[in-house]
């Protein structure tokens, strides 16, 4: 399976090419940041929406779903803080006139030490063979304590200043460690300012009437301000969660990376109320529920992480993200939060509602905490569709690209081909979808050649083609071939329905979890 160096290009190009993803208002020069799915893309980003929300509600007896509204009461902001905190500090280069986050400009430039760390312990591992002790290394080569006493003395820094407000010493830690400004090259800055990243909106007809709204930028609050409606009505019993999945704006300072970083995206949150005191087990739990359902994906071990944050978010008493290797590195996919009871505490003081839970066991009312996991579905979309883009070389010599993403996420499930448009081939070919298409998506395809028509599927991860050739007229079978192997098997057309559902049904899936 290859790769080639150009491979996020390869990713935005094949979105495109193939119905997966474009710009938004394309027509117009697109709008930056905000992005369309096509007919492709809209049944991959569903299938994945639906694995996440069957493994969270329909395997966890616990777990029910909602689906609250994007305009909120302004209070709600308010009270979560994202008025006064949902800010990130930018700083512009004045040659360039490029506009960076600030923490973001001190992340990258880490990264780059890290990755002299990886090339030094890449080349000892060569020298040392077998013999090679990367955790010795790592601690006692000179040049390598060097650098990892670097790094992590920087994101200390940065996290102190952060945390309090001294956006003087971030601008003070980006000279110290001499960040150029990647267009300019010059490191010729302006102060670090806070900007928060709402988008405002107004509610009413008239100018003067009209209330000033914000579009969310989490689902998570649509969560919290259901709190008793939904324990109420579900007659929930802690621990309990509520799961949501749902569009979020945030106006970002610097949006590039294809869909890695939208204006407007989607979020796939879950809120698990807890009692307090509890929250470090279930913080713990949850990390490991959630890299457990990401690994059942078969996308490779290797290509997670966690990264344990040391600048916590206003709400949190612990955070890690679940970073994932894109083409442009390992990036946050996933956060887990342990939010104590920061959010219900203050809708309570804000609203003036008791937003308690009264538990049974202890005989006391308390305001539960909560462990949130809260994933960005485009994010897990660019996971999955980079990881899947492949270009092989087959024993021809010649290429083929394919997106290997696992059976049940593709988009079309099926393909079904007749050899040629005669004979009665196309007529069987339509029973065979009519029989399919009420399972699983199937596509009919009876233009071109057959191998075009392969390969055309094998662009959009079609995990099987069904081939209808005149030996079907005389025995009622057809040929299955696979999208990953390619290899070709002849089955009696009666079982194509149960042999597909195998590799293709969600449910087998899930049941692994
Ligand atoms: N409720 C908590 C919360 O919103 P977050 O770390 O800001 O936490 C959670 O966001 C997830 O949402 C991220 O891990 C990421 O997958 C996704 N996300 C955040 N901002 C995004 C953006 N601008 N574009 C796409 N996805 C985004």
């Amino acid at each position: 399976m290859a790769k080639s160096a150009d491979h996020f290009k390869d990713v935005i190009s094949h979105a495109k090419e193939y119905g997966f993803v474009v710009p938004s208002s394309e027509i117009y020069d697109g709008l930056s940041a905000v992005y369309d799915y096509g007919q492709n893309g809209a049944e991959l980003k569903n299938n994945i929406r639906w694995y996440w929300w069957k493994a969270m509600v329909q395997l966890n007896e616990n777990i029910v779903g909602i689906d609250a509204a994007i305009l909120m009461h302004p209070t709600t902001w308010k009270a979560s803080g994202h008025v006064d905190a949902f800010n990130d500090p930018l700083i512009d280069n004045k040659d360039s006139k490029k506009r960076y986050r600030a923490d973001v400009l001190i992340e990258d430039h880490v990264a780059k030490i890290e990755a002299k760390i990886e090339k030094e312990v890449q080349k000892a591992q060569k020298r040392f063979g077998e013999a090679f002790d990367k955790e010795q290394f790592i601690t006692t080569n000179p040049r390598v304590v060097e650098y990892r006493e670097k790094a992590e003395a920087a994101i200390k820094r940065m996290a102190r200043s952060l945390e309090n407000e001294d956006l003087e010493d971030v601008k003070k830690l980006i000279e110290e460690l001499e960040i150029a400004c990647p267009i300019s090259g010059s490191r010729n800055w302006t102060d670090v300012k806070q900007f928060n990243l709402m988008f405002g909106t107004k509610l009413g007809a008239s100018a003067e009437s009209a209330t000033d709204l914000f579009l969310r930028p989490e689902t998570a609050q649509g969560i919290f301000v259901n709190f008793l409606n939904v324990q109420k009505s579900g007659r929930l019993k802690i621990p309990f969660g509520i799961a949501q999945v749902g569009k979020a704006f945030r106006n970002e300072i610097v949006a590039r990376q294809f869909i890695f970083r939208m204006r407007e995206f989607e979020q796939m949150e879950m809120q698990f109320f807890i009692r307090p005191g509890s929250q470090k087990e279930w913080y713990e739990y949850w990390k490991e529920k959630r890299m457990q359902w990401h690994l059942s994906l078969g996308l490779g071990e290797e290509n997670y992480r966690f990264h344990d944050h040391e600048k916590l978010a206003h709400y949190a008493d612990a955070a890690s993200d679940i970073e994932f290797k894109f083409p442009f590195g390992f990036k946050e996919l996933e956060g887990i939060h342990s939010r104590t009871d920061f959010d219900l505490g203050s809708h309570e003081k804000f609203s003036g509602k008791k937003l308690q839970y009264f538990d049974p066991e202890l005989n006391e009312s308390y305001v539960p905490y909560v462990v949130e996991t809260s994933i960005g579905l485009d994010r897990m979309f660019l996971a999955v569709f980079s990881n899947a883009l492949q270009e092989e070389e087959l024993e021809n010599g010649s290429k083929r690209t394919v997106l290997k993403v696992p059976a049940f996420l593709a988009p079309v499930k099926a393909a079904i081909l007749p050899l040629v448009k005669k004979d009665g081939l196309p007529e069987i070919g339509h029973t065979l979808v009519d029989e399919l298409k009420c399972h699983f998506n199937v596509h009919y395809d009876e233009k071109d050649a057959v191998g075009r028509r392969y390969r055309r599927q094998d662009a959009i991860g079609t995990p099987f083609c069904v081939t209808v050739d005149h030996q079907t007229l005389d025995d009622q079978t057809v040929t299955i071939r696979e999208r990953d192997s390619m290899e070709q098997s002849r089955v009696a057309i009666s079982e194509v329905a149960d042999i597909l559902k195998k590799d293709v049904d969600m449910a087998g899936w899930l049941a692994h979890l």
